[in-house]
C-alpha cells in the first residue's frame, strides 16, 4: 500500500488509484497544465479537477500531451453545486466532457448538496434532479462510475433511497483531528468509499507539533504521515501541490504508521483549528 498504482475498488467494481493528485486553486493555463504534467510524471494515475475549477481544459489537454494511454488514468470531475434542475444539470455536464475532451469521464461527482453560500438550506429535489442526470451520463457510458461530494447522512439518504444507483463515492473533508466519523462510518456501512479533500488542511496542518514528532519518527514530512493516515483508515487522499517538490514528496508514501501511532492520530483533535468548515460536515 502506498504506491501511486495501488488501488481502492469501487462498488462498480472498477479500481481507483489509491492517492488522488487535486486541483482545487491551481489556475488554469500552463499552471494546471504543468503541474498535471509533473504529477503524471511521478506516477500519479488519478487526477481530480471540477467543472468550478475552471481548469478542467488544462487537466485534459495535459492528459492527452501526456503519452499515457488514456485507460491507464483515473479522472474525476464535479457538477457544478448551483446545478440543481435537470436542463441546468444537463449543460454543465456536457461542459465539463467537453472541456476535459478525453472521451469519457472515470467519475462524476455532484460537488455539494447545496449551491456555495446556501449551506443551511436542504435541496433534496434538485440533488435528485442532479443525479439523475449522472445516471443518465452513467447509462450512456460517458461517464462510468458517479457520485457525491460534501453530502451528509440527509443528503445521501436522500439519494440512496429515491435513485436507481447507489453513490460510488463521497468525497469530504478528512485530515487529522477531523475524520467526520458519522458521515464516514455512514459511507463504510454503504459500500462508499470516502475520498479525503484537503487532507493537508489546505496546507493549514504544516505546523502541527503532535503530527511532526510522529513525521520525524520515521524521517519523512508531516505532510507524508497526514496521507499515510487517510490510507491507513482507508480513506482515499487527494493532496493538492504545485511544487515539483511537494508532488513527489506526495508520491513517496511507502513507509507505514504503527498502530499505536495511527490510534494516536485518530484521538487527536482537530490538527488545524483555524481552518474552515462548511456547517452540514463535521
Ligand atoms: N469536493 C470539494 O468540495 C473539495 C474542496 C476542497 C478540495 N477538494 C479537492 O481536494 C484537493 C486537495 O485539497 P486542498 O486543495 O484544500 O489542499 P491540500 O492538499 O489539503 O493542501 C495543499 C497545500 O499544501 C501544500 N503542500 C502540498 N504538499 C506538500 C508537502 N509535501 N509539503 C508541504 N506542503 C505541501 C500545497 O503547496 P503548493 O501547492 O505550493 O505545492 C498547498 O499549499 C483539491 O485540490 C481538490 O482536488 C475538493
Amino acid at each position: 500500500m502506498g504506491a501511486l498504482t495501488d488501488t481502492f475498488t469501487l462498488s462498480t467494481g472498477a479500481r481507483i488509484p489509491e492517492v488522488g493528485f487535486g486541483t482545487w486553486q491551481i489556475p488554469d493555463g500552463d499552471t494546471t497544465y504543468n503541474a498535471v504534467r509533473t504529477a503524471l510524471e511521478t506516477g500519479y494515475r488519478h487526477i481530480d479537477t471540477a467543472h468550478g475549477y475552471g481548469n478542467e481544459a488544462s487537466v485534459g489537454r495535459a492528459i492527452r500531451d501526456s503519452g499515457v494511454p488514456r485507460e491507464e488514468i483515473f479522472v474525476t470531475s464535479k457538477l457544478p453545486a448551483a446545478a440543481k434542475t435537470h436542463d441546468e444539470a444537463v449543460t454543465r455536464m456536457e461542459e465539463s466532457l467537453a472541456n476535459l475532451d478525453l472521451g469519457y469521464i472515470d467519475l462524476y461527482l455532484i460537488h455539494a448538496p447545496w449551491p456555495w453560500g446556501q449551506h443551511e438550506e436542504r435541496f433534496d429535489e434538485g440533488n435528485l434532479a442532479a443525479w439523475e442526470v449522472l445516471q443518465e451520463g452513467l447509462g450512456d457510458g460517458r461517464l462510468k462510475a458517479i457520485g457525491v461530494s460534501n453530502f451528509d447522512v440527509h443528503d445521501l439518504e436522500n439519494v440512496l433511497t429515491k435513485g436507481d444507483v447507489a453513490p460510488a463515492v463521497n468525497q469530504i473533508q478528512y485530515y487529522i483531528g477531523f475524520t467526520e466519523p458519522v458521515i464516514s462510518g455512514f459511507c463504510r456501512d454503504h459500500d462508499i468509499l470516502v475520498e479525503a479533500y484537503s487532507p493537508l488542511a489546505t496546507g493549514d496542518i504544516l505546523d502541527n507539533a503532535a503530527v511532526q514528532a510522529i513525521a520525524d519518527a520515521h524521517q519523512v514530512s508531516l505532510a507524508q504521515v497526514a496521507l499515510r493516515f487517510c490510507l491507513q483508515n482507508g480513506v482515499l487522499p487527494l493532496p493538492k501541490a504545485v511544487g515539483p517538490d511537494h508532488i513527489r514528496a506526495n508520491a513517496a508514501l511507502d513507509f507505514q504508521l504503527s498502530d499505536e501511532e495511527m490510534a494516536r492520530l485518530n484521538e487527536l483533535p482537530d490538527a488545524a483549528p483555524g481552518h474552515y468548515h462548511n456547517a452540514t460536515q463535521g
